[in-house]
């Protein structure tokens, strides 16, 4: 018998042909109904059981949360809400699941509750249509790179350079936490230490990444990343995926139309291929929008929200004028922002980038050319002498969801701007070898992949679309 999952058999026509099916109990109704879903699809097949048939004890074997298997026939269903259903003539339980201890009980959990049960919460359907959008997502980037020229490079995990060089790293040694081996000051000897350095989790493969763009023309990263920030907020993972391309020969203009186009195409792929898990989604969006006052409630639906960010431009507007929009806007004059802006080269907080967006433009917009003493060592110094060539894309409900420059390629200019920051050359020097031999202007972007999930899924929380967050006092699982 063909092995065929709960998706395929819902578009199967029914014959009262032999079907086999594995997958876990969401339901059993009346000793006769069985929902039974495998992961396949946010759909159940109903499993009808004529449980006069069987032995009472198998009957009582199978609760919710069990892993089964059944055989029966393919047959147009008698009842409503299905096409077909399985008239059961065999059943195996693999595993049962008490009901006195199984946590996922057919009933409404909160997402707190199911946080901590992340090795189960899966099993449900919130959590399994955000998890098949995430792998959806995946698959789309990867196909919009590779055929747009781009190679898929693996930086480093392990590194012993401070890309963003905001000292936000985990160190990554062997040396014995009580016992460091010193040196004549009574520092800490990495030299000791396995790699014969201090060494860190990355917390970007960019500075790699240009380094292969300069040879193969057109890379991009996507793995794990990793920041000490000890931000307990609804948007920040201490360990989370990161997509970074980078191009040799991009200008700025160049790099911002590849981040609008990128993130256009991976939206509309979604929405192309993932209906039946956005569709889910959105009512239960809705359902939860219910509870809350008129005005706290969004104007779109979650796929129209997405469609919206997919046929429309991005607002692409520079800093200067951003902070001239923010100083004139009611909350800084009302001084309802937490950080009122006052002054040109203020940081932006997400407060600010979320009233951009959501109540000024009321559409992602780019922000760009920012002051240079707010953004990293690596960004192209403008002519002006104070801005470089940065970019930020930012979202409605999200905030800043790319991160991106032009790269400064002049290697005076850079060595200039990595003594003002007291970088050590020696401890780049490969990088700096970069704009030694045969430098270009190169561009490239970070895409953090779990806002990305969050946007398209409409969840709330960071913790809530990554199978196991790594977060401020959190890695249990
Ligand atoms: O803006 P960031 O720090 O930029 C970089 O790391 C650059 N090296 C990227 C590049 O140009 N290649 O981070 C990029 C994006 C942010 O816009 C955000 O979406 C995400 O990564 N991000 C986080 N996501 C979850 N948790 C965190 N703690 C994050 N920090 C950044
Ligand atoms: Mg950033």
């Amino acid at each position: 018998m063909a092995r065929l999952s709960v998706r395929e058999l819902l578009n199967t026509e029914p014959a009262s042909q032999d079907v086999q099916i594995e997958g876990w109990v969401r339901t059993f109704r009346s000793n006769r109904f069985i929902a039974l879903n495998d992961g396949s699809t946010i759909n159940n097949i109903q499993c009808v059981v004529d449980f006069e048939n069987f032995d009472e004890e198998l009957i009582k074997s199978i609760t919710t949360g069990s892993a089964v298997r059944v055989k029966g026939a393919l047959v147009e269903s008698q009842g409503r809400g299905q096409r077909v259903e399985i008239q059961v003539k065999d059943i195996f339980v693999h595993g049962s699941a008490d009901p006195e201890t199984y946590p996922i009980q057919p009933k409404k959990h909160s997402l707190e509750f199911l946080r901590e049960k992340a090795h189960l919460r899966v099993r449900t359907n919130t959590f399994s249509a955000v998890m098949r959008l995430r792998s959806a997502l995946s698959f789309a980037i990867h196909s919009y790179f590779q055929q747009n020229g781009f190679y898929y490079m693996h930086s480093p995990i392990i590194t012993g350079s401070d890309a963003e060089g905001a000292g936000e790293m985990f160190r990554v040694t062997t040396l014995d936490a009580k016992n460091p081996p010193l040196t004549e000051e009574g520092n800490v000897d990495y030299k000791e230490d396995f790699f014969g350095k201090e060494t860190n989790l990355t917390v970007s493969g960019q500075l790699e990444a240009e380094a292969y763009a300069m040879g193969l023309g057109k890379v991009y990263t996507f793995g794990p990343t990793f920041r000490a920030e000890n931000s307990n907020t609804s948007r920040h993972l201490a360990e989370f995926w990161m997509i970074e391309p980078e191009m040799a020969f991009y200008d700025l203009d160049a790099n911002m139309d590849l981040a609008e186009d990128f993130i256009k195409w991976v939206i509309s792929y979604v929405l192309e291929n993932c209906e039946d898990d956005l569709k889910f989604l959105e009512q239960r969006l809705l359902d939860e929008e219910k509870s809350k006052p008129q005005a706290e409630r969004s104007e779109m639906a979650l796929i129209e929200k997405l469609k919206f960010v997919a046929e429309n431009n991005f607002k692409r507007v520079s800093y200067t004028e951003a902070i001239d929009i923010l100083r004139n806007s009611k909350p800084n004059k009302k001084k309802k922002f937490d950080y009122i802006i006052e002054e040109w080269g203020a940081d932006l907080q997400s407060e600010h980038e979320r009233y951009l967006v959501e109540k000024h433009f009321k559409c992602p917009v780019i922000l760009f050319d920012y002051p240079a003493n707010i953004k990293a060592f690596y960004m192209r110094l403008n002519e002006d002498g104070k801005t470089v060539r940065a970019m930020d894309v930012l979202f409605p409900g999200i905030g800043e969801i790319v991160g991106g420059a032009q790269r400064e390629e002049r290697l005076d200019v850079l060595k200039e701007k990595m003594a003002k920051l007291g970088i050590e050359e020696e401890e780049l020097w490969w990088y700096l070898e970069l704009r030694k031999f045969g430098t270009a202007i190169h561009s490239g972007f970070g895409l953090g992949f779990e806002r990305l999930v969050l946007f398209v899924t409409g969840m709330g929380n960071i913790r809530d679309v990554i199978p196991f967050p790594r977060t401020p006092q959190n890695a249990e699982f």
